[in-house]
């Protein structure tokens, strides 16, 4: 059959592929973020369960002028992960109170989310010039190579979790060859808690993060002419305490076969059978200054919420 022969494909597509065909089924977790998935996020930051969110901006109200004091000056932004970039506009007042103006460069893989936080920024703090960049962090970081002058690099919301711990490091060497002396990284990550309160956080009473999670089965049978049927998926958050880490998966309630026409391929699924879709890592601070300190980092200094559920750390290229 080559009915789909003309029919594009996106460069992703050996990933998603190989991903659905191996024997542990998995799909990488960025695909979660298309428009809607984007959205969904948006509004998972607002459900009563997920904490991060609200305790990551707890801090920032708290400690944005330390920070920034912190960091030095005059000093330019660079967002990795930016998304709609609500919590970074605390960071960018209390920065552009102590110099003129303040460059902010978010970056992410979400155009809307994109476009969504230069609207706000521009209107909300006219002395910032935001200049978003549309970026995947495969390609490395040489775009921060372009930015004169000493920089700020965020890295907020606990986003270094969705990587393991090897590729974690790969990804912060990355961000560090591009950096100089003067300039700092604040990276956000959600710290090791009971169970009791990440399992919610991850698998809302009101069904959220299930549908942020099948989102990643819509988003393929749409973009690879599939025919995932939602409901015979389940959405399950468990949290792994040898790895550290809250995994999610969609499992299969039935034996099942699903087709990709755009590619011919076909996925079969036994009852029970789960796709890995997503890790969310947790870290205690000897991880923290571990992971930094492995990465070309040097930890300076670290902010927590009151129930230390939730860490900004400020660091230096070594
Ligand atoms: C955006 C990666 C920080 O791991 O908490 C939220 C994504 N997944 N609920 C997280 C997510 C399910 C989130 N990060």
């Amino acid at each position: 059959m080559i009915a789909h022969e003309t029919t594009p494909v996106p460069q992703y597509a050996e990933e998603v592929i190989l991903g659905l065909t191996s024997p542990h089924k998995t799909l990488p977790c960025k695909l979660f973020y298309d428009e809607i998935g984007s959205a969904l996020f948006e509004e998972i930051t607002r459900l009563p369960e997920y904490y991060p969110t609200r305790t990551e901006l707890e801090i920032l109200r708290k400690y944005s002028r330390e920070i920034a004091v912190s960091a030095g000056s005059p000093i330019s932004v660079v967002e990795l992960g930016a998304g709609t970039a609500t919590k970074t506009e605390m960071l960018l007042r209390a920065i552009s109170w102590r110099q003129m103006r303040v460059k902010f460069f978010p970056v992410d893989i979400s155009p809307s989310a994109l476009s969504e936080a230069g609207k706000r920024l521009r209107a909300e703090l006219p002395g910032a010039l935001v200049r978003p960049v549309i970026a995947d962090f495969s390609d490395g970081f040489h775009f921060l190579n372009g930015i004169s002058g000493r920089k700020l690099v965020l890295y907020l919301g606990s986003s270094i979790g969705n990587f393991d711990w090897n590729d974690a490091i790969a990804l912060l060497r990355k961000v560090r060859d591009q950096l100089c002396p003067d300039d700092a990284l604040l990276l956000g990550t959600d710290m090791v808690k009971s169970p009791e309160i990440l399992v919610p956080a991850y698998d809302d009473a009101q069904g959220v993060t299930e549908q942020f999670n099948k989102n990643i089965l819509r988003r393929i049978n749409r973009e690879f002419h599939g025919n995932f049927d939602l409901d015979s998926f389940r959405h399950i958050a468990e949290w792994n305490p040898e790895c550290s880490r809250m995994q999610i998966y969609l499992e299969s309630r039935k034996p099942q076969v699903v087709t990709l026409a755009a590619t011919g391929t076909t996925v079969r699924f036994r009852a029970g059978e789960r796709i890995h879709t997503e890790n969310s890592n947790k870290y205690t601070l000897d991880m923290v200054q571990q992971l930094l300190c492995v990465s070309g980092f040097r930890l300076e200094q670290s902010w927590f919420d009151e129930r230390q559920w939730f860490g900004l750390h400020l660091a230096r290229v070594n």
